[in-house]
């Protein structure tokens, strides 16, 4: 988790801008590593307010990506925007987006409580106490952990390691969520609560989120838009939108008839890209 600013530029959420409606948009992202291109010329918008993931095969360039928006890594060319949601906290602050990520380690201090843990990031930020214990009691509630706080990290299972992760991600109340792969080490069970459990998140607080994953099914239950990316270079091959009702469930959302529908077309288009793919990474 990182409660920080961006490190570029940012707009005013009540400007008129033609990214209105947008939280981040990347323009023509160029990253290469040794000799080679990993993201080629990306370009993407995260709708404000959207749950959007982005899929596809390990190696693509996801992390890269999500990476660069944070502002962990820098690109080649390209820039990233950020715009605030009007009236939060993000805009007041000078139409900053406040930006928090949440990796596939729940990266806890083992020493530290529950909500120690959760409490880190504002507590480094120096937020004053009362913020503090009100802000880790909304984000342990969210996550279903209300009464675990005095818990050290090794007496919780892993899916309830990676809700403190959300919990301490959450905390600072960020206007952008970016998530790389963060159920991809726990069983098929507690991933598919954690769905459950995300969703219902994010009919509660509507965040911008910025899903990374290679699961086909994980992106289609939780997402309102689905940008598909390809490999050798990395790129967005196609841009699918989920219609599904909310709110949702998995298994709801996996007994609706668009669910195989889309599943299918990305499962065409990805294997479609991987054929290809030898062809294009040898010119
Ligand atoms: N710091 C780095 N140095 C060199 N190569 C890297 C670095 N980070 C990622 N790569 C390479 O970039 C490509 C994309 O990696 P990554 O963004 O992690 O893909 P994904 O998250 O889609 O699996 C891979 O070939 C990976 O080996
Ligand atoms: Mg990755």
């Amino acid at each position: 988790m990182r409660p920080a600013e961006a490190p570029y530029e940012t707009k005013p959420a009540t400007a008129p801008t033609p990214t209105a409606g947008v939280a981040v948009t990347c323009e023509r992202v160029h990253k290469r590593f040794g000799g080679e291109t990993v993201l080629d010329n990306v370009s993407f918008n995260l709708g404000q307010g959207s749950f959007t993931s982005l899929v596809g095969p390990s190696g693509c360039g996801k992390t890269t990506l999500l990476r660069i928006i944070a502002g962990l890594e820098t690109p080649d060319h390209g820039r990233i925007s950020l715009t605030g949601p009007p009236g939060s906290r993000a805009s007041e602050s000078a139409g900053r987006q406040s930006l928090a990520v949440v990796f596939q380690q729940a990266n806890l201090f083992p020493w530290k409580s529950v909500w120690r843990n959760v409490a880190f990031g504002l507590e480094l930020a120096k937020v004053d106490p009362a913020t503090i214990e009100r802000s880790v009691a909304n984000a342990l509630a969210l996550v279903g952990l209300t009464g675990t706080e005095k818990k050290r990290p090794y007496q919780l299972s892993g899916g309830m390691q990676q809700r403190v992760g959300i919990a301490r991600a959450l905390a600072p109340d960020p206007s952008v969520l970016l998530m790389d792969e963060p159920f991809a080490s726990v069983d098929a069970q507690t991933r598919e609560e954690l769905h459950d459990e995300l969703l219902a998140i994010w009919e509660r607080t509507k965040k911008s989120v910025l899903f990374v994953t290679h699961s086909i099914d994980e992106a289609i239950v939780l997402s309102d838009e689905i940008a598909v990316m390809g490999v050798h270079p990395g790129r967005i091959l196609e841009r699918f939108a989920v219609e599904m009702p909310r709110p949702r469930t998995e298994e709801t959302t996996r007994l609706h008839p668009q669910f195989a529908e889309l599943r299918h077309s990305i499962r065409e288009l990805l294997v479609r890209d991987a054929l290809d793919a030898p062809a294009v990474a040898a010119r």
